[in-house]
Formats: structure tokens, C-alpha cells, sequence
């Protein structure tokens, strides 16, 4: 055969394979995400998902220690609270555990980035990420508290702030709120394109979340691709710094969108549904699990992503350096 093409000349050995790779998954743009409870001593695992842990802060530094050789430079943090009631008021107690974990990291780890979710799901009796009233979620008055969460979570020394509520308008509100209180420097990670989706389920057991209904209400349609665009468009335009597509792997195509519509980074949550789908996949001997997650991460970021907030950070910066 006389052919002039033949693309198999640059995957006939490692090195060639190496030297024209389009995606290579860099520690630096992993985040990780960290569940802190009250109290001391505690450690406690998903039962589907061990990655997705709950410390009380004592047994999180341990934990940080044991995994420095990962060099995780960026951690997301979300609260753990057996204290609910309709208004989420723990989300703003000043004392609270979390707020203790994001002062000791910053003092431990000065240069790590913390970024804090928020959100009142952790703190509310009902499950919603809102104010609740009448089967009704509030808007205005939810952004309010978040506002009031955001100011808390950067005096305490997040240099993230990251809403997870999908209320209208609520970038902009804690935008002004950081501004008007000397935290011009605090970055905001909006959780843009956040869907309606099943598989935040670990996730919802480890905050023992029970939603009453759902969240259509205010998450996106999982059906939805424009409607996306559009959120980015808003979230760009209220000064996000950067924007965040949620879940990550079934939703390749609007992390796609993102980045070729925006100027700014791009994240993606591969949340803890898709996660322990691929834990329980391997577990079953299904495939590899190592490859599956190196995969589906580099996947993630082929489509666009910039950054990953996954699980699976540890692991994969280690195989990294392997
Ligand atoms: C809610 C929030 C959720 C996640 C992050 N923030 C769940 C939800 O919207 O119900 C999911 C993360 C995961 O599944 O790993 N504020």
C-alpha cells in the first residue's frame, strides 16, 4: 500500500505516545473536596464512596498530613451538621467547626487554596439549598444568607467562595457583599451550570440530606444545553471568576460550550454519584479501576474543563509522580 497518512507513526512506542499526548492530568488543577463535622476524634466513611469522608477538624489535619506528598494545592470544603432547622441557621454560626477547619488550614498550609461551598443543605431540616417557605423556595432572601455565609467563610481566610444554590442573581449579590467588606481579593467559584441530576446521592448521605421533593426548582434540567449558556452568560456578567459545570462526565458537552464561550477558568464537579459508579464498577470487576478513573478525568478535562474538583485528587496526583 502506498499511503502518504498513517497516524499510527505517532503511537508506535510510549515515548512517541508521551511526546503528542493532548491531555495530561496536572495535580495543580485537581481540588479536593473535604467534609468537616463538630466535635473531635471523628472519622467517618461513605459507605459507597470511601474517598468522601467527614472529619471533625483534629482528625482533618491528620488527615492533610498523611496525604502532603499529593501536594493538593486546592481544597473545597463543606460543612457537616447534625444541626438542622428550617432556616439553616447553623450555616452561620461564627464557631462553627468549619469555620475553624478553613483558620487552621490556611495557618498550617499557607499556601494551599481553600474554597468553601455555599449552600444551606448541610444546615437545613428540609434538604433545599434555600430558604423554604410553602413549598416555595426563596430567592432574594436565600441570597441574602449567602451573602452572610460568603462574609463568614472569607473572614476566616477562604480565599474561594464557591455557591452551590443556583438562586438568581446571587454572584453578583456576593460579589458586592466581599467588595463593600475589604474582600476584593476573594475569588468566586460559581457552581453556573449546576443540573438537577441522581447522582448526588453519597453526597447526600454523608450531610444526612433528606430533601422534601426535589430540586427542579432550581437546578437546571438535565435536558437543558442553551439554558446553560445562558447562566454562563449571567454568572460572567455578575463577575464570576470562575465557572463550574456540575455533574462533570455526563455533561462533556457543556463543559465544551463553557470554554469555548467564556474567558475565564473553567471547573468541573465530578460529583459523588459518578464516582462511586466507577468504584462499584471495578469493585465488580468490570474494568481497571485505575484506568477508569484516569480516564474519565482525562476525559473531563479533553472536553474543556480547566480544573476538577474529584474524589479521586489524592490518587491521581500519586500516580502521577509514580
Ligand atoms: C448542594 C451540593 C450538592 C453537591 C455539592 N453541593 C448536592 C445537591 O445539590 O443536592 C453534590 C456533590 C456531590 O455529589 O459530590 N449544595
Amino acid at each position: 500500500m502506498n499511503l502518504l497518512e498513517r497516524p499510527r507513526r505517532l503511537r508506535q512506542s510510549e515515548s512517541i505516545r508521551l511526546l503528542v499526548r493532548e491531555v495530561t492530568i496536572d495535580p495543580s488543577k485537581l481540588i479536593l473536596p473535604l467534609f468537616v463535622c463538630e466535635g473531635k476524634g471523628i472519622e467517618k466513611k461513605n459507605a459507597h464512596l470511601p474517598q468522601l469522608f467527614t472529619y471533625s477538624t483534629d482528625k482533618l489535619m491528620v488527615f492533610l498530613k498523611s496525604i502532603e506528598d499529593a501536594e493538593i494545592g486546592t481544597f473545597l470544603l463543606f460543612g457537616v451538621s447534625d444541626k438542622k432547622d428550617s432556616k439553616g441557621s447553623e450555616a452561620l454560626n461564627s464557631d462553627s467547626a468549619l469555620c475553624h477547619a478553613i483558620a487552621e488550614i490556611r495557618g498550617k498550609y499557607p499556601k494551599a487554596i481553600v474554597a468553601t461551598d455555599l449552600a444551606l443543605d448541610p444546615y437545613t431540616d428540609h434538604g433545599h439549598d434555600g430558604l423554604y417557605k410553602n413549598g416555595e423556595i426563596l430567592n432574594d432572601e436565600t441570597v441574602e444568607v449567602l451573602c452572610q455565609m460568603a462574609l463568614l467563610h472569607a473572614k476566616y481566610g477562604a480565599q474561594i467562595l464557591a455557591p452551590s444554590d443556583m438562586m438568581d442573581g446571587r454572584v453578583g449579590a456576593i460579589r458586592n457583599a466581599l467588595d463593600a467588606n475589604s474582600y476584593k481579593n476573594a475569588a468566586i467559584l460559581s457552581y453556573t451550570a449546576k443540573y438537577a441530576s441522581c447522582f448526588y446521592g453519597p453526597f447526600r448521605d454523608t450531610l444526612a440530606s433528606k430533601v422534601i421533593g426535589d430540586k427542579l426548582a432550581y437546578q437546571m434540567d438535565p435536558s437543558n444545553r442553551r439554558e446553560a449558556e445562558r447562566e454562563l452568560e449571567l454568572d460572567i456578567s455578575e463577575s464570576a471568576d470562575i465557572v463550574m459545570v456540575k455533574p462533570a462526565s455526563h455533561y462533556l458537552d457543556i463543559i465544551s460550550d463553557f470554554r469555548d464561550r467564556s474567558l475565564v477558568p473553567v471547573a468541573a464537579y465530578h460529583v459523588s454519584g459518578e464516582a462511586a459508579m466507577l468504584e462499584l464498577g471495578a469493585k465488580n470487576g468490570l474494568f481497571d479501576r485505575k484506568r477508569a478513573i484516569q480516564e474519565v478525568t482525562t476525559s473531563i478535562f479533553r472536553a474543556g474543563a480547566d480544573l476538577i474538583a474529584t474524589y479521586f485528587a489524592v490518587e491521581l496526583s500519586r500516580w502521577g509522580k509514580q
